[in-house]
């Protein structure tokens, strides 16, 4: 039997074919007088496939009931195109037709708005653009690997569940079998964590970090690549409540090294998601960001900038730009400051390290100044923050000290400390925000556009 070939390969084939099968949703029909025009993708690609059904076919009078949505498939001869649009077109000989859709199929040949197509999450991969998006979002997870595999790096599948709060911000999500309705209570009247599943109170992870280090410190380059959730009740273009994260960790690295490694990736990304998927960037460019190829050439051709955290707030007073909030140093970097740097002041990505301590997680590496620690963050045109990173603190006394300065309890981090106590080394990582480099590689500006089912305040659909 016949077996079907992605609208992909056949137009990259060269030459005619006397048999091929296509299979596919239909994108538009038309007829003319002895036969009917039927556009088909299959979603290997953004390009279609024109059937060509003559009137001779035996079920053409079913065909000719064809809507945009149907599912078919196309038994037929592949040949040259005659109309200019399209490099082949197949001659059809047999028309299965899997499914008709009905009148309502949402996406008839229109164009939606990007919100109206969040409320049809399920279909919207079904569109041109959304088809682009998602293929895009493979070859750039992919993109990823190859580059941490390329390195030596090896894949650490990092909990999903945790019992500590590795950014120690809070914004944790609650994992429990207790009864809501009938919380067992301690005789002080807390709740009896004792008879929930864990035994202790557990939660979904806000980053695979803790783990990974715990990783780096024995198979040496280590990178995770998963699902994390972040209880953040902020409702902006760039926040999700599950968003997938990259977090590399390199025994033996300081943060300088972590910077390079950075940078690296990204290019790296950029490169193969422009050799690799021309045809749905072009789209982006055409519809969605007119200077997105500029953006990613800039990226391509330049160095990233790399400041100090006390000389972008300089940067930033002497610019006598107007902020909502004033730049000062201490404050933590808002969106408005990140985008000022990235988008107005460098024109091109820029690395800022050296924060104080006091905006920076506790495990971060303490600098001899005793003020600031060796935290990196990548800004970025347009999204600001992409990713975020550090040297990690190896000495076991002042991480114990940071632990206690804060309030955190050190029992819940017995074996992360063990890392230090055993055979400690310098090692430093960072977190890539997988769904902020989309949008980085795609123009698309709303973060809900490149999440397939995104979750978000108020907003759990599919
Ligand atoms: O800067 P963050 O909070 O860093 C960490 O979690 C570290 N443990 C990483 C590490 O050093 N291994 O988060 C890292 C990145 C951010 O730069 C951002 O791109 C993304 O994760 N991110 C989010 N993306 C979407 N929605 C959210 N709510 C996000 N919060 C962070
Ligand atoms: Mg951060």
């Amino acid at each position: 039997m016949l077996k079907r070939t992605k609208v992909k390969d056949l137009l990259a084939l060269d030459g005619e074919k006397d048999e091929v099968l296509v299979k596919g949703w239909v994108k538009t029909r038309r007829d003319a007088k002895d036969f009917s025009f039927i556009e088909v993708n299959d979603g290997s690609c953004l390009k279609n496939i024109q059937i060509i059904a003559n009137n001779d076919l035996k079920n053409y009078d079913e065909i000719k009931k064809i809507t945009t949505g149907s599912s078919v498939a196309v038994n037929g001869r592949l040949v040259a195109s005659v109309g200019g649009n399209q490099k082949y077109e197949v001659v059809a000989t047999e028309i299965e037709i899997y499914g008709l859709a009905p009148e309502d199929f949402p996406l008839q040949k229109k164009k939606h708005t990007d919100e109206f197509l969040r409320t049809i999450a399920h279909l919207r991969p079904r569109t041109n653009k959304y088809g682009a998006a998602f293929r895009i979002r493979s070859e750039l997870s992919y993109a990823i690997h190859k580059f941490f595999q390329g390195r030596g790096f090896k894949y650490v599948h990092t909990p999903i569940i945790t019992g500590s709060d590795c950014e120690g911000a809070g914004e944790m999500f609650q994992v429990t079998t207790l009864d809501l309705n009938n919380i067992p209570r301690t005789k002080d009247g807390k709740i009896d964590y004792s008879q929930d599943f864990f035994g202790k109170e557990a939660h979904l992870t806000v980053s695979g970090q803790l783990n990974g280090e715990m990783y780096a410190t024995a198979l040496g380059d280590i990178y995770t690549f998963g699902p994390t959730f972040r209880a953040e009740n902020s409702n902006t273009p760039r926040h999700a409540a599950e968003f997938w994260m990259i977090e590399p960790e390199m025994a033996f690295a300081d943060i300088h090294d972590d910077m390079d490694l950075a940078e690296d990736m990204v290019r790296f990304c950029v490169k193969d998601i422009m050799e690799n998927c021309a045809d749905d960037l072009e789209l982006f460019e055409k519809y969605v960001d007119p200077n997105l190829k500029a953006t990613l050439d800039n990226i391509m051709n330049n160095d990233f900038a790399r400041i100090t955290y006390s000389e972008a707030i300089d940067i930033m007073k002497k610019s006598g730009k107007k902020f909502e909030y004033t730049p000062e140093y201490g404050i933590d970097l808002q969106t408005e400051h990140e985008r000022f740097l990235a988008e107005e002041y460098f024109k091109k990505p820029v690395i800022v390290r050296d924060y104080p301590k006091e905006i920076k997680a506790f495990y971060m590496k303490q600098n001899p100044d005793g003020k600031t620690v060796a935290a990196m963050d990548v800004l970025v045109p347009r999204i600001g923050e992409l990713i975020g990173g550090s040297q990690r603190e190896e000495s076991y006394e002042k991480l114990t000290a940071r632990i206690k300065e804060l309030g955190m309890d050190v029992k819940d981090y017995e074996g992360y400390l063990d890392t230090r106590k055993y055979g400690t080394v310098p090692h430093a990582g960072f977190g890539l925000g997988f769904e902020r480099m989309m949008m980085l590689v795609t123009g698309i500006s709303n973060i809900r556009d490149v999440l397939p089912f995104p979750r978000t305040p108020n907003s759990i659909n599919f």
